[in-house]
C-alpha cells in the first residue's frame, strides 16, 4: 500500500518548520508520537539526513506499514508500538535522555477509518474502534454495558451533542430487546431520533465521542503533553496538530500553563486553502507549537 493511500499527511511542512525553528537548527532525535502512514517521519528523514526518528503508534498496522515503506531509513528509524503517553519510557528504552523535537498529528489515519472496524458510520462493521487491538475495552462494551448516565456524560462531553441524554436513553431502551453489534445498529437508532439533515453531523459527533472514550484519547493527550516538556532539550520544540476543539483546548492550555514551555504560536496555524481543496481533512486542522525554556 502506498503512503498516500494509508494516509495523506496534513500541515506536514508547517509542523516540521516549527521543529526546525528560525535557525533551521540541526535535529538529532525527533519523536513522531503519531506515526500513522509515516508522512511526517518520512519528511524529517528526507530533509534532515543526520536525524534519527523514534516513531510511535499504538496501532500495529501503522508500525508494519512503515516498517516496509520506510525500510531504506531503518538505520535511523526506531519503530515502537506503544501508547504515546509512555513517551518517557519509550525514549529511555531507545537509548536517549532528551530529544530535539516532538510532533503529534492527532486522531485517526485514513487507513483506520476505511479499513479497521468500528471507526466509520459509513460502513457496517463490528463495534470495535480500538486503535490498539490488544486493549480490552471496545465500542461494543461502551454501547452495551455503560449506564445511561455514563453514556449521556460521554455524548455531551466528548461529542458536544446537545441532546446526548436522549440518545443515551434510547440506547438503553433499545438494548433491552437486542444488543448493538454493528455500526449500522447505531445508525438505525439515530435515524429514528434525528432529522435527516442533521444525521451525518450528529453521527460524526456520536462516533467521535465513543472513540474518545474507547481509546482514552483526551487523557493520553494531557499526559503526553505534560511529559514532553521534561524530555525536550532546551530550545527544542513540540508541535501538535489537532482536529477538534476538545483536543485543541487541551493543547492550548497545556502549553500556556507550563512553566517549562514558551508558546510559539499565539494563534493556531491552519491549512492554506490550496491544501484544504486537495485534502478535506485539513479543514479542521490546528497546529500549535511550544519551545522548551
Ligand atoms: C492522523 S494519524 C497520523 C498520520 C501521520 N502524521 C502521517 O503522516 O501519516 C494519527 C495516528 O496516531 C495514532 N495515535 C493516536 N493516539 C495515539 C496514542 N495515544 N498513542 C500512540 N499512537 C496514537 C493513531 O493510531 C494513528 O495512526
Amino acid at each position: 500500500m502506498n503512503d498516500e493511500f494509508y494516509h495523506e499527511p496534513v500541515l506536514v511542512n508547517e509542523t516540521i518548520d516549527f521543529l526546525l525553528g528560525k535557525s533551521g537548527a540541526d535535529l538529532n532525535v525527533v519523536v513522531d508520537c503519531t506515526l500513522g502512514g509515516g508522512g511526517y517521519t518520512k519528511k524529517i528523514l528526507e530533509d534532515s539526513p543526520g536525524c534519527k526518528v523514534i516513531g510511535i503508534d499504538r496501532d500495529v498496522y501503522a508500525i508494519s506499514h512503515c516498517r516496509s515503506s520506510l525500510a531504506k531509513y531503518s538505520d535511523r528509524l526506531m519503530l515502537v508500538q506503544d501508547n504515546f503517553r509512555n513517551i518517557k519510557e519509550v525514549i529511555r528504552n531507545s537509548g536517549f535522555e532528551h530529544v530535539s523535537g516532538i510532533m503529534m498529528d492527532l486522531g485517526l489515519s485514513t487507513y483506520q477509518l476505511i479499513s479497521e472496524d468500528g471507526f466509520s458510520y459509513q460502513r457496517d462493521t463490528s463495534l470495535d474502534m480500538r486503535a490498539d487491538k490488544d486493549q480490552r475495552l471496545t465500542a461494543n462494551d461502551v454501547v452495551n454495558k455503560y449506564s445511561e448516565k455514563e453514556l449521556a456524560k460521554i455524548f455531551y462531553e466528548y461529542g458536544e451533542l446537545k441532546y446526548g441524554r436522549q440518545i443515551a436513553k434510547n440506547i438503553v431502551l433499545s438494548r433491552k430487546n437486542r444488543e448493538f453489534s454493528t455500526t449500522f445498529d447505531i445508525v438505525d437508532m439515530m435515524r429514528e431520533l434525528v432529522p435527516p439533515r442533521y444525521l451525518n453531523s450528529d453521527l460524526s459527533k456520536l462516533f467521535q465521542a465513543i472513540r474518545i472514550e474507547v481509546n482514552a484519547e483526551l487523557v493520553n493527550l494531557a499526559e503526553v503533553l505534560e511529559d514532553s516538556s521534561d524530555v525536550l532539550e532546551t530550545g527544542a520544540r513540540v508541535a501538535v496538530v489537532s482536529y477538534h476543539s476538545l483536543e485543541d483546548r487541551i493543547v492550548k492550555n497545556a502549553f500556556r500553563s507550563s512553566d517549562k514551555l514558551k508558546v510559539i504560536t499565539k494563534k493556531p496555524v491552519e491549512a492554506a486553502e490550496e491544501e484544504i481543496t486537495a485534502n478535506t481533512k485539513a479543514r479542521s486542522a490546528k497546529l500549535r507549537a511550544a519551545e522548551k525554556i
